[in-house]
């Protein structure tokens, strides 16, 4: 379902500050990283451990969690398909903006549908949106099951739980797979690192 758009008589402004000079003070470049994922594959666990590195490295950067913004921003929804929807549109903007602050900004979201993970990579510039697919099977994410949300699921507790009742359907092109249930963290985030390098967002150490 498309909300309806209701702004009207609105005209955009630009500051004296642009993009450019936030990236050129800051020495490392603006990126979005999207973790998806079931829940309990390790999005959270793994943006944190990123973002620790990266801060340690004096990049500028945040981190924008689905149980923590579904505490604020998005209280209003819950997890109806429309509702996943609402969620990833406003999360995608929220990103953008952090992104053309100069951030390297980390999501951690289920993001369970494709055409909504699209959404949020068409509105980024060309090149910002690294989408990080936390790949983990159910079985171990049902094992883990570290908020026993999945016991709950199983008792019929929560309905449209992503993997028991609702769908999670895989990225079919993303930027990095990772395969949480086969390397350990420190090894994950290496692989990332190693591909912000790759791709010139950080700067090689010594530069
Ligand atoms: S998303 O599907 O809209 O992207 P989001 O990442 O914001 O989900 O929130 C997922 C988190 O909400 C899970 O990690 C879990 O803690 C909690 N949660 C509560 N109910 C559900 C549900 N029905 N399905 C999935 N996660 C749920």
């Amino acid at each position: 379902m498309k909300r309806e758009v209701k702004s009207q008589n609105i005209t955009k402004t630009e500051g004296k500050v642009d993009h450019d000079a936030r990236v050129a003070r800051n020495g490392h470049k603006a990126a979005i990283l999207w973790f998806t994922g079931l829940s309990g594959a390790g999005k959270s666990t793994l943006a944190q451990a990123v973002e620790a590195a990266l801060f340690e490295r004096r990049c500028h950067t945040y981190i924008l969690d689905g149980d923590n913004i579904r505490f604020g921003l998005n209280r209003d929804l819950g997890f109806s398909p429309e509702d996943r929807t609402e969620n990833i549109r406003r999360i995608s903007e929220v990103a953008k903006l952090m992104m053309d602050a100069g951030t390297i900004c980390l999501t951690a979201f289920i993001s369970p549908y494709i055409v909504d993970r699209q959404g949020a990579r068409a509105i980024a510039p060309e090149g910002k949106f690294i989408e990080i697919y936390t790949k983990c099977s159910l079985d171990e994410c049902e094992r883990r099951d570290p908020k026993g949300l999945y016991k709950k699921a199983r008792a019929g507790e929560i309905p449209e739980f992503t993997g028991i009742s609702a769908p999670y359907e895989e990225p079919e092109h993303a930027e990095l797979v990772i395969e949480t249930d086969k390397h350990d963290l420190q090894a994950c985030v290496r692989l990332v690192l190693d591909y912000l390098t790759e791709q010139g967002i950080l700067k090689v150490d010594g530069d």
